[in-house]
């Protein structure tokens, strides 16, 4: 095992003891930082930043020295695993992610291959390049969407609301939904094998649109690939974030992963209740760094009162918005950098 100046995050997601809690955020590699803002600037668009591993490791690196947090998450997206497996997707200013073309049948579901962690080159080569940067200092974050937030993406074709045609064919077309989410789960479990044989320390698996589902097919159609996902990756440590999914709180502390996320609508103490031993990750309402400083603080010590030495990683219960003011965000990892267990 590789030796980290500092390893507070793999050391409280095997649940040992720190002198603190380990802190990194959601989606802190992005445009709350100016610096971002002028790299990604000066190039075609977003999916330029991910493709080209020199600039993905330097915008990997910016949170790192900048915001002071104690782990790195490698710059890619989740939407390179649909594309690996036959899907192209683009990146719209201002509106998210789009698919040319979405899957509407069985053919469409025939014609997805199973990819291999190669048909996502430039995110390992940026993780190679990221551990060089690092050179030691603190563990890097690798990542993947979960099998269903994936499915929903490629049914959809881009964000919704109510995700109902990703919903509708899971009621519609049970097999055929099961057909894509294998092939989702393997190709995820290809690439993650990958990111980890580059040098990513651990993984985390997001499960954004979890909480639309009904929990039985949540059960189904969702733990059921995650479980896939945790079973066949051994080598590090995993964190499962499923957005919403406080009513699979119990079924997803029975996977084979340290660490469960928590959104910022779940009780730190209602969540401990459910997951036993488990790591618990989050769960500061991202909207609270709108505040001033003072009720920063406040917000923040009533998370840090319900951690629990070697139980719980800082972060936030959902990604960071792009409008928060970076001053406010560092103000906040520093407290909880001063806090002692
Ligand atoms: O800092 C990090 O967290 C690492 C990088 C990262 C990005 N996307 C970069 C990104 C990570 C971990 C993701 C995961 C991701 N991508 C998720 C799961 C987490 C979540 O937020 O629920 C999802 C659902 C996506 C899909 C996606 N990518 C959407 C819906 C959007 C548009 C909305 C938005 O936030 O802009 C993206 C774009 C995206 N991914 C940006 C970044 C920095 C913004 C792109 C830009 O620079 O314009």
């Amino acid at each position: 095992m590789e030796n980290l100046q500092n390893d507070l995050l793999l050391k409280a997601a095997r649940g040992e003891k720190t002198e603190r809690p380990p802190i990194w955020l959601m989606r802190q590699a992005g445009r709350i930082l100016p610096e971002y803002r002028e790299l990604r600037g000066k190039l075609s668009g977003f999916k330029e930043l991910v493709e080209t591993p020199d600039l993905a490791a330097e915008v990997t690196m910016q949170p790192v020295d900048i915001l002071g947090v104690d782990a790195a998450i490698i710059f890619s997206d989740i939407l390179v695993i649909p594309e690996a497996m036959g899907l192209r997707y683009e990146m719209v200013e201002k509106k998210g992610p789009w698919f040319p073309e979405t899957i509407k049948s069985k053919s469409d579901v025939d014609r997805m291959i199973v990819a291999e962690a190669s048909g996502v080159q430039y995110t390992l080569d940026a993780i190679s390049e990221t551990k060089k940067r690092l050179n030691g200092s603190i563990p890097l974050i690798g990542f993947a969407g979960a099998p269903w937030t994936i499915f929903s993406y490629m049914i959809e074709g881009q964000g919704s609301k109510t995700f109902s045609n990703a919903r509708k064919m899971l009621y519609t077309e049970p097999e055929l939904s099961h057909k894509l989410l294998e092939k989702i789960a393997l190709s995820t479990i290809n690439y993650l094998k990958g990111q980890i044989a580059a040098g990513a320390n651990i993984v985390q698996i997001f499960d954004s649109w979890a909480g639309i589902l009904h929990p039985t097919q949540y059960e189904e159609f969702a733990v059921r690939y995650i479980k896939m996902i945790c079973d066949a990756i051994q080598d590090v440590p995993k964190i499962v974030f499923a957005k919403g999914a406080y009513f699979a709180l119990e079924s997803l502390s029975e996977l084979d992963c340290h660490v469960i996320g928590a959104d910022w609508n779940m009780d730190l103490s209602d969540v401990r209740s459910q997951v036993g031993d488990k790591t618990i990750q989050g769960n500061f309402d991202p909207c609270a760094l709108y505040c001033s400083e003072e009720n920063i603080v406040k917000e923040a010590d009533l998370m840090l009162a319900k951690f629990e030495n070697g139980k719980n990683i800082a972060n936030l219960g959902h990604g960071l918005y792009p409008d928060t003011d970076w001053k406010k965000v560092k103000y906040f990892i520093d407290h909880v950098k001063s806090f002692r267990y």
